[in-house]
């Protein structure tokens, strides 16, 4: 089962979980980005990078996020790959220091 991102990365997108994707799955929004369920290899890699606790194994998904699986799949059909690390949004009061 692939990772997603949730709704935890919107405005925050710190984007160090794309320093460590061995397969460039990462795919950019204007506020967050989205795994490819097509690319991910289930390393899971990315997930203890986040400092905002956004990437989540399929299975293991909290209900609440459950929109995360369709979601991540349908915008990472139009949204371009990112590559490499940009400075944090940091736009969410709540955003964690990276
Ligand atoms: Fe978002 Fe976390 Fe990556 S905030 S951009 S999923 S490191």
């Amino acid at each position: 089962m692939p990772h997603v991102v949730t709704n935890r990365c919107v405005d925050c997108k710190h984007t160090v979980c794309v320093a460590v994707c061995p397969v460039d799955c990462f795919h950019e929004g204007p506020n967050t980005l989205w795994i490819d369920p097509e690319e991910c290899i289930d390393c899971a890699a990315c997930v203890p990078e986040c400092p905002e606790e956004a990437i989540f194994e399929v299975e293991d998904l909290p209900a609440e996020y459950n929109s995360a699986i369709e979601e991540n799949a349908e915008k990472c059909k139009t949204l371009p790959v990112i590559v490499d690390t940009s400075d944090p949004l940091m736009a969410r009061p709540d955003c964690k220091k990276s």
